[in-house]
């Protein structure tokens, strides 16, 4: 078997970047929000997608906690729309035993929305199907200061010791501490950078750039990149060699 061709299997966690949204509605001669809606659609073809393929995790950037430095105009239609799609999808999520979370620092987000988000996680908590993940005011320098934070406030009350500060405690106290880390990262719009999104998390994950705005992805394009994903050999330090070797074994 060729070394690269080594078939890892589906991922368990995918992470996108839905980038491009403005531009593709620039092009059009319309307005940015024309472009956020239209990436809304996308989102939905691309959980459907993730659930018929069974994947475990989906998580979706869909605000940072950069995007704050956008025209006031933009960050409040933004606001307008999760509002208005959290609340029009979370019946149809919770019918498909989807789990919804979001993650990010939610206290700058009006009360409205914030109540919005603990009724859509409370519903749809005991569900066993996708974990779908929403970043939202979400950094992931934020998230390692929160744990950071977290860990200190245990420190302070003599719960934890210096000395027991391992990356696992770490990992314990992301916001993703009981989900796996994402496999596949992938970035539509043509950019390749992760713009503070999880930056703990993505250490060994493979990643995938697309230059297809959001609202033109995919589930065709959703296929290559998982294509291209299982025709890499996930090395985690070790050689390809006993790579190989270890997946050989297994087979045998
Ligand atoms: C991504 O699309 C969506 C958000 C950041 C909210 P953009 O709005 O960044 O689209 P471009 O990059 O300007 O095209
Ligand atoms: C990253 O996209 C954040 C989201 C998609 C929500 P941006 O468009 O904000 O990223 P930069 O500013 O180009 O790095
Ligand atoms: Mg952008």
């Amino acid at each position: 078997m060729n070394n690269s061709m080594i078939d890892n299997g589906n991922p368990r966690h995918i992470a996108i970047i839905m980038d491009g949204n403005g531009r593709w509605a620039k092009k059009k001669l319309m307005p940015r929000i024309i472009g956020h809606r239209a990436g809304v659609k996308t989102v939905r073809k691309v959980v459907e997608y993730c659930v018929q393929e069974k994947i475990e995790v989906l998580s979706l950037f869909a605000f940072s906690s950069e995007n704050w430095r956008r025209p006031k105009k933009e960050v409040n239609m933004l606001m307008e729309l999760f509002m208005g799609t959290l609340q029009a999808q979370v019946d149809k999520l919770d019918k498909n035993n989807i789990r919804l979370r979001i993650i990010g620092d939610r206290t700058a987000f009006p009360e409205k929305l914030q109540a919005k988000i603990i009724s859509a996680e409370q519903q749809t908590e005991g569900n066993t199907g996708l974990n779908l993940v929403i970043a939202a005011n979400y950094g992931g320098r934020w998230d390692i200061t929160q744990a950071v934070q977290k860990i200190t406030k245990k420190i302070v009350a003599g719960e934890l010791q210096a000395q027991d500060i391992t990356e696992s405690l770490i990992s314990d106290h992301l916001t993703t501490s009981d989900l796996p880390e994402p496999d596949l990262f992938i970035r539509s719009g043509g950019e390749e950078r992760i713009s503070n999104f999880l930056l703990w998390q993505l250490a060994y994950t493979e990643l995938y750039f697309t230059g297809t705005l959001w609202p033109d992805f995919n589930q065709a394009l959703l296929v290559d990149a998982i294509k291209s994903f299982k025709s890499r050999q996930r090395r985690f330090g070790h050689t390809g060699d006993q790579i190989v070797k270890s997946s050989n074994s297994k087979t045998q």
